[in-house]
């Protein structure tokens, strides 16, 4: 099939990548021409595993290709992807000016008939929008064209796994012609598929990250019960997720939802609710909770060093998660500045995002590994839980520090054996005597 993708971020370039390696011939476009030349040139500007080798094999073969001329792309193809951004507007609604901007280029070449699919994340009822903006846009007497929602579900860091393997595509449609056209796309991926109509197809991508921060918004407050009553926040979470009406995941307690879309989609469903006349009280407590948890670990360390001014801090991880350079909602970014203003001095390693770093954080070292960061340093601070922190020699980094205090902001260690490296442990929800042995029989 020949298709375009307007919008080459997280989810236009794997998304077009993954549907050339499918075997179709896709076009990927974007208004930002650094970035289109640097692909093509075989740069990428994300880091993203797998993702490299996919674009460079399928350009080669000459499947897939970049520009940003969104007309030619569009006139070439029979199905378009909008992939672009929708970012948070100081009110929590989205900003759809990037999605009336791509229905304007495609409305000014509707050269055939064509099915538009929409992949952003867009409130409830933006299939109507979209439609209404083509039609503005378009010459009257435009071929006819069809506005399906195609939400994306993909987790930076396993981009590209996800969108070969989603546990669901979900395709929302106002008629059978439509709906086939995308039925055929992904049927090579052999995944569940749901069919709907436009307004539920959008809103199953906005109820169900909602839910997943909710899940992790919930055990954050569990955990600060677990601290205040001396329950360990990791076995409650186990003990609840073998619970098959509950799950295991997105159970872990932390440093709470960062990245790209929480945050802006959490935001959306609140003030989309309040605008349809629905007082999402929930939702609010949901996202007071995760704006809450990285002060209440700062606190913490407030607490444990007897204040933060001119306190040496070693930070570990700055991504919003691992495996990805993405800063945007990141923790580290609330701490870091926290940790600033009240004085203290941090040191900073991650494995990928340090460039994007330095822009936001001139100020701060940046280091070579977690043992660097950590020479010299009244605590560590473990922000990101990238598999590297995971088998950190626990002595030899105490060994360079100036005072043994760990706080393990994703709780990725075992209590015991950070006390046994010599080292003072705090975790979020973790402040339990439990004995060893009972640790130990639920690993
Ligand atoms: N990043 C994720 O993990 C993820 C997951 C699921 C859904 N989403 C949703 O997918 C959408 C895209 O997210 P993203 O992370 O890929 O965004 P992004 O910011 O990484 O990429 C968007 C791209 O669109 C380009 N663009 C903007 N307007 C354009 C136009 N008119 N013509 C051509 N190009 C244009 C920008 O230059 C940018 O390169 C958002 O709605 C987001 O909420 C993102």
């Amino acid at each position: 099939m020949q298709l375009s993708v307007i919008g080459t971020g997280y989810v236009g370039l794997v998304t077009g990548a993954v549907f050339a390696d499918l075997g179709n011939e896709v076009i990927c476009v974007d208004k930002d021409e650094e970035k289109i030349t640097a692909l093509r040139a075989g740069i990428m500007p994300i880091y993203e595993p797998g993702l490299e080798e996919m674009v460079r094999h399928n350009a080669e073969e000459g499947r897939l290709s970049f520009t940003t001329d969104t007309e030619e792309a569009v006139r070439r193809s029979e199905v378009v992807f909008i992939a672009v951004g929708t970012p948070s507007l100081p009110d929590g609604q989205p900003d759809l000016s990037q999605v009336e901007d791509a229905c304007r280029h495609i409305a000014c070449a509707l050269n055939a008939p064509k099915v538009i699919v929409n992949k952003s994340t867009v409130p409830v009822g933006t299939g109507d929008v979209v439609r209404r903006w083509i039609e503005q846009y378009a010459p009257a007497d435009h071929p006819p064209f069809d506005v399906v929602s195609n939400p994306e579900f993909l987790r930076e860091g396993s981009a590209i796994y996800d969108t070969l393997h989603p546990d669901r595509i979900v395709i929302g449609a106002a008629n059978q012609n439509a709906a086939m056209k995308l039925i055929e796309l992904y049927a090579p991926l052999e995944r569940p598929m749901i069919v709907t109509d436009v307004n539920s197809a959008e809103l199953i991508k906005y109820a169900s990250n909602c839910f997943l921060a909710m899940k992790i918004s919930y055990i954050n407050a569990i955990a600060r019960i677990c601290d205040l009553s001396g329950a360990d926040v990791t076995l409650v979470a186990k003990g609840m997720g073998y619970d098959k009406r509950i799950g295991d995941q997105f159970l872990q307690a932390g440093l709470g939802w960062g990245g790209s879309c929480f945050p802006k989609d959490v935001s959306a469903m609140i003030a989309t609710a309040d605008a349809l006349g629905y007082d999402f009280q929930l939702l609010k407590a949901v996202k007071q909770i995760n704006e809450e948890q990285p002060l209440y670990f700062v606190g913490k360390m407030r607490n444990a060093l007897g204040g933060l001014d001119g306190k040496r801090i070693a930070i570990l991880g700055l991504s919003f998660k691992p495996n990805t350079d993405d800063l945007r909602e990141a923790k580290s970014l609330q701490i870091i500045t926290a940790l600033l203003a009240e004085g203290a001095e941090v040191r900073a390693y991650d494995p990928i995002a340090m460039p994007k770093a330095r822009a936001i954080f001139p100020q701060i070292t940046y280091c070579e590994n977690a043992y660097d960061a950590a020479t010299g340093c009244d605590a560590v601070a473990v922000v990101t839980e990238w598999n590297e922190f995971r088998q950190i020699n626990l002595e030899k980094l105490r060994q360079s520090m100036r005072r043994p205090l760990l706080f393990d902001g994703r709780n990725i260690y075992n209590p015991q054996k950070v006390k046994q490296a010599g080292l003072e442990y705090y975790g979020i929800g973790r402040s339990a005597n439990t004995a060893p042995f009972a640790r130990a029989a639920s690993q």
